[in-house]
């Protein structure tokens, strides 16, 4: 089936969605998603950030899409045509869904261990207003302590359900799910409960926001001050492939390997993640490649650089004759009495 995203045409199976397709061309045109999340089935469709326009719903049927749609519940159909970062309906909804999104959501960047690689500070970050529009309280909940490893910050949690959904997948016994309904939907009853699993830490992977974070790395770091490796080791339980965060020589954090959509390609395990913080436990592979978008992604040598064009007077780019001859020739004298210019 042929489908064509932002002009971009590509070739998938049948049974692709919309923003599979979108995410197989890459680049700009990539929906931002904070519920979906490959590697847990079921999920997606909850947050709808990523809407997208459908001109063209198919060669056999060529209406277009009435409303937007949620790009990773949507399937492709042969000839499809969509619009998604090209589209500025699909732009305003984008700063809509972000909007409600932060209606509960507390200003706790400056304290929150996930700064950096939240996935909803991104978002705000692109499609964010730098206004609020909300008058009202904000939602909140009574502090809730779920165990040695996982800080439950409920107020910050956006409901996108993936913990959830890795309670459901990864461990024996489901006893979960959103308690609640509108204002008062939470999942705290549920989280506390299946936190006894040996694949528990993966809430703290999946989870988009500050709302589970990791105990035993809590207010250590920053997370752009720490340096992270591909690390393996021999592992019963689980792959043994992570990610360590290191400061120094010390490994402060223990995380999955997280791909470009910010998903980790395997689940770890407890004893991987909160255990073994020894530099000896690991085999250092060497520095990993960073996620699209986030603080620490900043300076990645990694990246293709595009050559920046600059309008100003030309002068102000190249300097003074005398100073560039001054830096890049080291024999030319230094004058102690600089004619001003
Ligand atoms: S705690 Fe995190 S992963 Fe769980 S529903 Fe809330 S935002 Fe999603
Ligand atoms: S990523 Fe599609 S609705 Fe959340």
């Amino acid at each position: 089936m042929k489908v064509t995203i932002d002009g971009q045409s590509i070739e998938v199976e049948p049974g692709t969605t919309i923003l599979q397709a979108a995410r197989m061309i890459g680049g700009e045109l990539v929906p931002p998603a904070m519920c979906y999340y490959s590697k847990l089935k079921g999920s997606g469709g909850k947050c709808r950030c990523c809407l997208v326009e459908v001109a063209k719903g198919s060669d056999a049927d060529p209406r277009p899409m009435p409303k937007l749609v949620a790009s990773c519940v949507t399937g492709c159909m042969d000839g499809m045509e969509v619009n998604s970062k090209s589209s500025e309906r699909v732009e305003e909804a984008r700063k809509s869904v972000t909007e409600f999104l932060l209606i509960n959501h507390p200003l706790d960047c400056p304290v929150c261990d996930q700064a950096g690689e939240c996935d909803l500070q991104n978002l705000s970050f692109e499609h964010g207003k730098s206004k609020t529009r909300f008058i009202e309280e904000k939602r909140t909940f009574e502090p809730e302590d779920i165990g040695p490893y996982i800080q439950l910050h409920m107020n910050r949690c956006i409901l996108c359900q993936r913990c959830v959904q890795v309670a459901d997948q990864l461990t024996d016994n489901r006893v979960h799910g959103v308690m609640d309904r509108g204002d008062h939907a939470n999942i705290s009853t549920c989280i506390s409960k299946a936190i006894d699993n040996e694949f528990s830490g993966n809430m703290i992977d999946v989870c988009p926001v500050g709302a589970l974070t990791d105990k035993t790395f809590r207010f250590k770091s920053r997370v752009w001050f720490n340096k992270p490796y591909n690390a393996h080791r021999d592992c019963d339980k689980c792959c043994g492939k992570a990610t360590v965060w290191m400061f120094g020589n010390e490994i402060q954090r223990v995380t999955g390997r997280k791909d470009e959509y910010h998903e980790v390609e395997e689940f770890i395990c407890n004893t991987c993640r909160f255990d073994k913080k020894d530099v000896n436990d690991w085999v250092i592979e060497g520095p990993r490649k960073f996620e699209k978008d986030s603080v620490i992604n900043q300076n990645n040598y990694t990246r293709k650089t595009e050559q920046v064009v600059i309008e100003t007077e030309e002068h102000i780019l190249l300097g003074r004759e005398e100073d560039r001859k001054k830096i890049s020739m080291p024999d030319f004298p230094l004058d102690s009495n600089p004619k001003k210019i």
